[in-house]
């Protein structure tokens, strides 16, 4: 069996749509872009939409209009296609890259870090159709240091958040529909999206009061046309030949007949489409969590909803080099996959102008451990089943692992419950052992069970016991409103505050010997980020990989 990676979906009505346009007399920019926004708008909740000739184009029309230019820094993620880097660098300015979270999506918290007084934009991009989080990355943005070049960025007040939203169209976050979730969202329309017109794109505005976001789309309009006053439809009618070209503008319009396929596309999107790749992907989830190798990437909860316009799974544990193995023997049985995406750091543009790769771990981790498999509506029971079997038979080909449903915990490692650093004798390091082996112990065991089936839940359950506070001697102290968020999305930075021993002076004092001052406490999976003499922080986003190995040895031992 031979399956495409992403053929474009053309059916009869796609057609007819096609050679109306053909047939129309009238084959660039006209009334079918005009139907096609005005489609956009209505379906999505977007005040005002405009059509363009790419997603890239979208992007520059976005910077451009804000007047970002030179000096200027963008935040972007340093997981996503080119195009949006490539943008920025069009605009003159310089891309400033966050690494990612384990949802592909760029870490808010990362943005935290990345922002000066230079940022003028922030580009989040919905990577696979999975939506960002927005409300976290706006209000990371109050209080802030700006520093406005031009009347826009003036009454703005804060750095543009200019959504790529390239995967996500139909996807949702917090009852708001993609294209409503930036100050302005970018849409492309290229021939593997959701919708597709061969090439084209929009630039959905939605930018808060006072702006006025129909007269900014009429600017942005005339832009996409060489400034010109008049697009060439209303030219040719008769007598309507006079026009001004009163800016610089680009030539950037999508012509009509690329127009009908995705306005033919979109009537059947929300109805048929997408209905047919959420089944697909939920098809995939089923299959995949059935094996302990399989990471399974983000779908639909309460707060998101998924355009699942990729399906990017990723293998656990394995090599960049293993995974382009598996993605062979996959090839080898017909089934074309893809990666998506090659962080950007290791192009070569981006290489020579000083971007480094390990400073991007969880973007490169995310890279060398994914395969995209094939999810569109056309795809089959039968060719699903088979794309599900050909990925099962290569990851065992290559892997050797047992296809079957049950874990192999293979990494074992000892855990010893004692170390030989404190001064003080092994009374001392009870309390802090206890903490976590007779607190953490029954959930890690029941986490164990859980783990057999699903490891998703078993990371849902730990971190709940976690943020509950059920993990006990552990108690967690947030600093600052923004520090809640995060902790509350993704438990990165919580304090540990250490009961003071008697016989130690401070926290520092006896952490010294309870914890490695700057390293990995290898025993416990604690990774110790700073100690202060009063709290010992702990990274524990790491901490929870460390957390989930002692996890996997305790299952060994207790199956
Ligand atoms: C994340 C992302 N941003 C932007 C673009 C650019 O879109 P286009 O190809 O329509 O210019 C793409 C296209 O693949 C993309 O994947």
């Amino acid at each position: 069996m031979n399956i495409p990676f992403s053929p474009p979906y053309i059916d009869k009505s796609i057609e007819e749509e096609v050679l109306s346009s053909l047939r129309s007399g009238w084959i660039t920019s006209g009334p079918q872009v005009k139907s096609l926004e005005k489609f956009l708008e209505k379906t999505y909740d977007i005040p005002n939409t405009v059509a363009c000739n790419s997603g890239t184009s979208a992007l520059m029309l976005a910077l451009h209009w804000f007047g970002v230019g030179n000096g200027d820094e963008v935040i972007i993620p340093a997981y996503t296609y080119a195009a949006t880097a490539l943008a920025v660098l069009h605009a003159g300015a310089t891309p400033f890259m966050v690494d990612s979270g384990d949802d592909f999506n760029l870490n808010p918290y990362k943005i935290r870090e990345a922002i000066t007084e230079r940022t003028k934009a922030i580009i989040p991009v919905d990577i696979g159709g999975w939506p960002c989080d927005y409300k976290l990355i706006s209000g990371l943005l109050k209080d802030i240091n700006f520093n406005p070049s031009n009347e826009i960025q003036k009454k703005l007040g804060r750095p543009l958040i200019l959504a790529d939203a390239s995967h996500s169209i139909g996807g949702a976050y917090q009852n708001g529909k993609v294209g409503t979730l930036g100050d302005i969202s970018v849409m492309s329309f290229h021939a593997v999206k959701n919708i597709t017109t061969a090439e084209g794109g929009a630039v959905c505005l939605n930018l808060p009061e006072p702006f006025n976001n129909s007269e900014i789309a009429k600017t942005l309009k005339l832009w996409t046309l060489n400034g010109q006053t008049k697009d060439a439809f209303t030219k040719s009618k008769a007598g309507g030949w006079k026009y001004d070209i009163v800016y610089p503008g680009f030539k950037m319009n999508l012509p009509d007949v690329l127009a009908a396929i995705g306005l033919a596309q979109l009537r059947i999107y929300e109805s048929e489409l997408l209905p047919k790749r959420r089944e697909i992907f939920k098809c995939y989830n089923e299959a995949f969590s059935n094996y302990e190798w399989a990471q399974l990437p983000p779908f639909d909860n309460k707060e998101k909803k998924s355009s699942c316009h990729l399906y990017q799974l990723r293998i656990r544990d394995i090599s960049e080099d293993q995974r382009d193995k598996i993605i062979d023997k996959i090839s080898g049985k017909g089934v074309a996959v893809n990666v998506h995406f090659i962080p950007l750091p290791m192009l070569t543009i981006f290489k020579e102008r000083g971007y480094d790769i390990k400073d991007y771990p969880v973007a490169y981790d995310n890279y060398s451990r994914e395969i995209s498999l094939p999810i569109y509506p056309q795809l089959s029971e039968e060719q699903v089943e088979y794309v599900i079997e050909s990925v099962v038979k290569s990851v065992d080909e290559v892997l050797g692992r047992k296809v079957g449903g049950v874990p192999s915990f293979r990494r074992v490692r000892e855990v010893p419950t004692h170390t030989s650093l404190s001064p003080k004798g092994d009374a001392h390091r009870t309390r802090v052992t206890n903490t976590m082996h007779f607190g953490a112990d029954p959930i890690l065991f029941k986490f164990a069970r859980e783990l057999r089936l699903n490891h998703t839940k078993a990371e849902e359950i730990i971190w709940e016991r976690i943020k509950n506070r059920q993990l006990s001697g552990f108690k967690f102290r947030r600093q600052h409103p923004i520090d809640k968020y995060i902790a509350d999305f993704y438990c990165h930075d919580l304090r540990m505050v250490i009961e003071i021993d008697g016989d130690y002076h401070n926290a520092e004092d006896q952490s010294k010997y309870d914890f490695n001052r700057d390293g990995e406490m290898e025993e416990y999976g604690i990774i110790v980020k700073r100690i202060t003499n009063k709290e010992v922080i702990i990274d524990f986003e790491n901490t929870f990989k460390a957390l989930k190995d002692i996890a996997s040895e305790r299952a060994e031992s207790f199956l």
